[in-house]
């Protein structure tokens, strides 16, 4: 529809259509189990006219559903308006693949788009339109559940990957690609900087770091043409993001030039009320469509109130209608108006979980699956082995990550399925293993199977409740019964081969003794199959950690690409007075960008072509490369850059390009990276973002500690 058409549609609009076009209800009002809706309805205040002529529904799911509601909806629009369904596709629809904090440690953005587009293809034809992904939100708290959504926490790797999961789902003609659905990046801003990383809490810094490390991930996003944002429960500088103008009116919609769709996080407008900005849901409709919230995500702020506001001249009716009109062209832009049934098909349902998606899923999981230990070379495992696979997780199908909607436990690939196919000398346990409170029989059947094998495969992890939304801990350990298990495990037999099925970075003391440790994180429907790949050596480990692993929770937040300060440790270690503490390192145990292969990889001759940078050239960096194995392997190379001098304090190190290169056994190979003055720009006081006369060091490593640098000038 033109834009003209779509403009004078509003103008037709009554205001009570243009208000009730900005709530957002729950797939439950409009089940034909009327009694669904019944309970919810008369709690919040709804008549049918509202659920009749709410503009767009959350969380419905499948080609016939939503055909239905479609065409009851459409037939009881007077203005003939189709509804728009949303949904949290967050690493895959039905075919559920790694979680976001694992595809990070594949820095493989391919990987990260084609999870996307099978996901949006899996979720078009089941009728949906919208994605409430990508989830860019950085963290460096290993506390906060809702770690396992994100990237992990540098500022450049989560742009990049927010990029290539946006082009994924929407690909690049969304009007006409029904395979396809709209991005919504969230939440937008800084929820994953909770203080203590305690969910929906407050979050507290300067605006300097809000756009120097927080913003840059949401951004990506927008640029890469994400149609919607949602907005986030927590506080911008003491004013909650969903009645934030600063944030909305000023940062998203002026400088970035946004005029996609805001919508808020489920009740997040009534929340005003609770965080003490709005003293009834009057002042919190006022609060957010001042900000520029354009739905109203299961709360009836607006339903309520803001034909009111509007008739007693405290808001201007013209921030309704843009709010509409947004709304409207967001249908326009899936082709709604056109094909109000768009990807829905009943019949096409059958690409969801088809074995291509299943191996696409196995691929992506092989790629995400960090080796961090695997002393005297105890894997790869071979077939001839005995091998004891043991634990809570070894028969688990608890492997998809608490936001995996549709995806179903039974569909998934436990360990010990995957495990069959790679060994008959495989020692498996007949009892039952809980994850907290294993039986004694449990633990005395373990202990035997470890007793005859050559080596143990100790499958550990959390439960998948324990990590998500509204699932913070404050101890980032195993749970106490598995680690008494690895010891009992150790007494027999020290072989011992652990893998992890978890949803944040661990405190992993516990089992430092195992020969191996394999962090599979929640791999989804394929994991099984994957994590055996991996200890079987038919996939040789490229994941490199995206997020930095404490050796303590007393450590958090602890990121790699931290401040010097003023009595750095490492400028004096024997001293008192310096910035450490008194019982444990300052240092990751793994940290960003770690993860090993079984190849073996060293880097040689770092140079670069010129020690003068300027605005208008580039310097050369150049590594060599050498696989030093006979075993064909993947190398992520990556590049830091420290600003030696700033107007602000500067990190001491921050990720500026990487690259993964294939090399075979003995293989060498020279790689470059081109440094420009674009890459040296920051968020001065002054809030600009540019470059400082001076000297840096570029760095180059496997990782964020084992660097080699050189030094160069910028000159301006
Ligand atoms: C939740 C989450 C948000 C999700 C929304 C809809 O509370 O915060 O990420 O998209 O509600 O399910």
């Amino acid at each position: 529809m033109e834009q003209a058409k779509l403009t004078a549609l509003v103008q037709e609009m009554t205001l009570a259509e243009k208000v009730d076009q900005l709530l957002q209800l729950a797939a439950d009002f409009y089940s034909q189990a009327a009694e669904e809706k019944t309970g919810p309805m008369t709690e919040m205040g709804l008549k049918d006219e509202n659920i009749q002529n709410a503009g767009t529904i959350l969380g419905l799911a499948g080609a016939s559903e939503a055909k239905r509601i479609q065409k009851e909806y459409m037939e009881k629009n007077r203005l003939g308006i189709p509804t728009l369904l949303m949904a949290d596709i967050i690493h895959g629809f039905r075919t559920i693949f790694p979680i976001p904090l694992a595809l990070g440690s594949s820095w493989d953005l391919a990987a990260a788009e084609e999870m996307a587009q099978i996901s949006a293809k899996e979720a078009a034809v089941s009728g949906l339109h919208v994605t409430f992904s990508p989830m860019v939100d950085l963290v460096r708290d290993p506390r906060w559940g809702r770690v396992m959504e994100s990237t992990g926490e540098d500022p450049y790797l989560n742009a990049r990957f927010a990029e290539s999961f946006v082009k994924g789902y929407q690909g690049d003609d969304l009007k006409n690609d029904f395979t396809r659905v709209a991005a919504c990046v969230k939440h937008f801003a800084a929820y994953g900087a909770a203080l203590a990383g305690r969910d929906y809490n407050t979050v507290n810094m300067s605006e300097r770091q809000l756009r120097e490390s927080y913003l840059p991930g949401y951004k990506a996003a927008l640029d890469a043409g994400a149609k919607l944002v949602m907005t986030s429960f927590n506080t911008v500088d003491g004013i909650p993001a969903t009645g934030n103008k600063w944030l909305f009116r000023d940062v998203l919609r002026q400088e970035y030039d946004f005029d996609g769709v805001v919508i808020s996080d489920w009740g997040a407008v009534k929340e005003l009320i609770f965080h003490g900005v709005a003293a009834d849901e009057k002042q919190a409709a006022q609060l957010a469509i001042e900000a520029g919230v354009d739905i109203e995500m299961m709360t009836t702020c607006y339903t309520h109130y803001l034909a009111e506001l509007i008739e007693e001249g405290s808001v201007d009716e013209a921030l309704l209608d843009e709010a509409v009109l947004r709304i409207l062209e967001l249908k326009n832009d899936l082709g709604l108006f056109e094909n109000p049934y768009r990807g829905a098909s009943v019949e096409d349902e059958k690409v969801i979980l088809s074995p291509e998606h299943r191996q696409a899923a196995r691929e992506i999981a092989q790629k995400s699956i960090v080796l961090l230990k695997n002393k005297a070379d105890i894997l790869p495992l071979n077939s001839e082995e005995t091998v004891a696979i043991i634990g809570p997780a070894a028969a688990s199908h608890d492997v998809l990550g608490a936001w995996s909607w549709q995806g179903k436990m039974e569909e998934a690939v436990s360990l010990l399925e995957g495990a069959q196919a790679y060994s008959s000398h495989l020692l498996v346990g007949k009892e039952e293993f809980d994850y907290f409170a294993p039986s004694q029989k449990a633990v005395a059947e373990a202990v035997s199977l470890a007793q005859k094998a050559d080596k143990v495969v100790l499958a550990l992890g959390e439960a998948e409740w324990m990590s998500g939304e509204a699932a913070s801990r404050s101890d980032i350990t195993l749970p106490k019964a598995q680690i008494a298990l690895f010891e009992a495990v150790k007494a027999v037999n020290p072989n011992i081969i652990v893998t992890l099925y978890n949803g944040r970075p661990l405190d992993l003391n516990g089992i430092d003794e195992a020969k191996a440790i394999v962090e599979a994180w929640f791999a989804g429907t394929e994991a099984g199959n994957a994590l055996a790949d991996i200890l079987w050596g038919a996939f040789n480990p490229t994941a490199r950690l995206s997020m930095s692993f404490p050796e303590s929770v007393g450590q958090v937040p602890i990121f790699y690409n931290c401040d010097s300060t003023g009595r750095p440790y490492e400028s004096a270690p024997n001293e008192k007075y310096v910035s450490k503490y008194l019982d444990v390192s300052n240092y990751a145990k793994y940290p960003f960008g770690f993860g090993l292969s079984y190849s073996q990889f060293s880097y040689q001759d770092v140079v670069i072509d010129q020690t003068e940078l300027t605005p208008e050239n580039q310097i050369l960096l150049t590594v060599t490369i050498t696989n030093e194995s006979e075993q064909t392997g993947k190398e992520t190379v990556q590049l830091y850059i420290q600003d030696l001098v700033g107007q602000v304090v500067r990190p001491i190190k921050e990720l500026k390009a990487f690259q993964q290169v294939v090399l075979a056994g003995k293989e060498s190979r020279k790689v470059s990276f081109a440094i420009t003055e674009e890459m040296l720009r920051y968020v001065h006081q002054d809030q600009r973002t540019i470059s400082d006369a001076g000297a840096f060091l570029a760095m180059v490593g496997p990782n964020s500690r084992d660097l080699t640098a050189v030094t160069f000038n910028l000159v301006k």
